[in-house]
């Protein structure tokens, strides 16, 4: 079964995630104690993840993805697939408006999802790490990044709210208000239970998991040749970025998790499953809102939200999603701490 993960977008190069050169002494030891659970890791060298960037980047070498009209010719506005409710029969027995309608809100989603992710999420964090806020001694190779990383979020939002413009106005949809993103509901509520100290670390934190996590939902959209050609090749292009990005992320947590020490690892260290499952779990009550426009009683859209998303796939599809991420946990040792570990297993996402 396929999930529509609100949040699995991003494409992943897992080779790119590491310099494992030679020690770099200008990074020094830990400043905050002893790198417990990462000390048998080799040191590493700190390198740019964003070369090329000015030959690669989709804000400096792509154009302005511009719809057309395709409906026409049968094309459709996301991967039938991965929006399981526009699938289900109690709507297809709707009639295909029904269907479209469920699509096109499926990508308002996403597209919302994504603006909100880059300005209110990562480039909260990636700014700060532009700035050298982020703590003394931050290589100057990856402040470099992080601006270049800054500018390619804000470029992402922006193509994004562009095609929802887009959309909206070929297909006269209007978009349903589904309030705030359930990511950030959930990471709000996250940083409010923390001490002010931690919050900016959190944030920090959150941003690794969701520039590290894998899917391959948002894959299948660039080779799904079904889906209108403007929205399948801006969602290349944002995937084309975020493979870097990643690269970036993953680099940034092997630099900053050891030298959190011991007490903040593992005080911290349990909110990263809350983060995978925060970022990749569908945001169920903006789906809900989106049903709440068809001709369906209150019964018939909780029997559509059930059949599609079952809390058992909705945690095996998550695991799935999130295998990078743990991945570059497991190497920088997170799970050798067992309160962290038990965490992760708390959330389906550690044996
Ligand atoms: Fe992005
Ligand atoms: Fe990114």
């Amino acid at each position: 079964m396929s999930l529509d993960l609100s949040g699995g977008f991003l494409l992943h190069d897992p080779t790119n995630g590491f310099g494992r050169n030679t020690s770099l002494p200008a990074m020094g030891p830990s400043r905050t104690g002893p790198v417990s659970g990462s000390n048998h890791r080799p040191p590493f060298t700190i390198v740019s993840k964003l070369t090329n960037w000015d030959a690669k980047a989709s804000v400096r070498v792509k154009p302005r993805r511009i719809l057309m009209d395709e409906e026409s010719a049968g094309k459709v506005f996301f991967t039938p697939e991965l929006v399981p409710v526009a699938n289900h029969p109690m709507v297809r027995r709707l009639g295909p408006e029904a269907v479209r309608q469920q699509q096109v809100l499926h990508l308002y989603r996403y597209l919302d999802f994504t603006a909100r992710l880059e300005l209110e999420a990562i480039n909260v964090v990636a700014s700060r790490i532009a700035l050298g806020k982020t703590g003394p001694g931050l290589p100057e190779v990856m402040r470099a990044d992080a601006f270049k990383l800054v500018t390619d979020e804000a470029h992402h939002a922006t193509f994004s709210d562009d095609m929802r413009r887009q959309v909206a106005e070929a297909t006269g949809i209007d978009a349903v208000d589904s309030g705030i993103p359930r990511f950030l509901r959930r990471l709000r509520a996250i940083r409010r239970d923390l001490p002010p100290d931690q919050r900016r670390l959190a944030m920090s934190l959150f941003a690794v998991v969701s520039e590290t996590l894998i899917s391959g939902i948002l894959a299948q959209v660039p080779k799904d040749d079904r889906v209108v050609t403007s929205v399948r090749e801006m969602i290349a292009d944002h995937a084309e970025d975020e493979g870097r990005h990643s690269a970036f992320f993953s680099q940034y947590f092997a630099y900053l998790w050891p030298r959190l020490g011991d007490k903040l690892r593992s005080e911290l260290g349990p909110l990263l499953p809350e983060f995978i499952r925060a970022f990749l779990e569908p945001d169920l009550r903006a789906i809900r809102r989106s049903l709440a426009g068809l001709p369906l009683g209150p019964d018939e859209v909780e029997t559509i939200m059930a059949d599609c998303y079952p809390a058992e796939v909705v945690s095996a599809a998550s695991r799935e999603a999130a295998t990078v991420t743990l991945h570059l946990f497991q190497h920088n040792g997170v799970m050798d701490d067992s309160r962290i570990a038990d965490a992760f297993r708390a959330h389906g996402l550690h044996d």
